[in-house]
């Protein structure tokens, strides 16, 4: 009974009610969970799916170490791609900077940009003399021009002809852009989250870029997205269902009310396990790698 007191008690209403007034307005710039989460699982910075050389690997003998080499392939991948060392390079959608201290590894000049307040303080905090530009991408308002521009996994975020318009307004003649993203190859699909490739390949001519490299590289994401698949199906689903069985067993009210909650959770669960259902990606979108140049 002494559980349920609280329920009984206005006071402990108006003290939740409260509560749940504060954390509703939790501003998600100043504290990303995301960011958080992801800087204590991965050490290298980087929050894309990376690059397996080994397209049949088993997901089930992929460790973190591996996981994070196949990150750090990803990017020598595009570091690869710059063609002019000397000139500044945008990444765009940098997230945690794995790819720019890679470029200052690398004595490429650097800049950074991304809209995520968190994501700028803990590169700045990191690199406090790298130049990191708070803003998204489409409304960036350059004072130089760039040699190079990378978009790695941060195009599918930015409307077509936006990101096109400013890529032509802040580059020099000759100048690279890099892409790696994934795209749906079909208007039909539920997922809406990334662009249509066939979209995307006819703003490129549209706009005047050549097509220097485009490499479908969706076998070498794989690994990634079936690694992820196993460790929802392994781990995150039986840890479901315990914890689900045990408030049933030990507080069956609390079971019985919570079904809503429980539903919505659910429903987030099945949508996340989607988009990392192997047999599905394939059938739905294709992860490409383009380096394109100014005409
Ligand atoms: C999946 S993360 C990729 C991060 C990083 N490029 C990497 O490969 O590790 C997507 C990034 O795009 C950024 N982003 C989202 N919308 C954007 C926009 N409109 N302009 C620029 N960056 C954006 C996010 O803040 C995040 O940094």
């Amino acid at each position: 009974m002494s559980k349920l007191t609280p329920f009984f008690n206005p006071l402990a209403w108006y003290k939740a009610w409260r509560f749940h007034k504060k954390n509703a307005a939790f501003d998600k710039s100043t504290y990303d969970l995301e960011l958080h989460l992801y800087s204590k699982i991965l050490k290298n910075n980087m929050l894309h799916w990376g690059y397996f050389e080994d397209t049949q690997i088993d997901p089930g003998d992929i460790s973190l170490n591996q996981f994070q080499a196949a990150q750090q392939r990803y990017a020598g991948n595009l570091l690869e791609q710059i063609a002019d060392k000397k000139s500044p390079v945008l990444d765009v959608g940098c997230g945690m900077g794995g790819l720019a201290e890679m470029l200052m590894d690398n004595a490429i000049p650097v800049e950074v940009l991304t809209p995520n307040k968190n994501q700028i303080s803990f590169i700045s905090g990191k690199h406090p003399q790298l130049k990191a530009h708070r803003c998204k991408f489409e409304d960036f308002e350059a004072c130089k021009l760039y040699g190079t521009i990378i978009n790695s996994e941060s195009l599918q975020y930015i409307k077509l002809d936006a990101a096109f318009h400013k890529a032509d307004s802040i580059v020099k003649p000759k100048a690279r852009w890099i892409i790696t993203d994934y795209f749906r190859t079909e208007d039909t699909t539920d997922n809406k989250g990334s662009h249509l490739l066939s979209d995307f390949k006819e703003k490129i001519n549209e706009y005047g870029w050549n097509v220097v490299l485009e490499k479908d590289i969706t076998s070498n994401v794989l690994p990634t997205i079936a690694y992820v698949n196993l460790y929802i199906e392994r781990f995150l689903l039986p840890l479901r269902h315990y914890a689900y069985e045990k408030l049933r067993y030990k507080q069956a009210w609390l079971f019985y009310l919570s079904e809503r909650i429980r539903n919505s959770i659910d429903a987030k669960i099945d949508k996340e396990r989607r988009s990392v259902d192997p047999a599905l990606f394939v059938t739905q979108k294709r992860y490409m790698f383009f380096v394109l140049e100014k005409k």
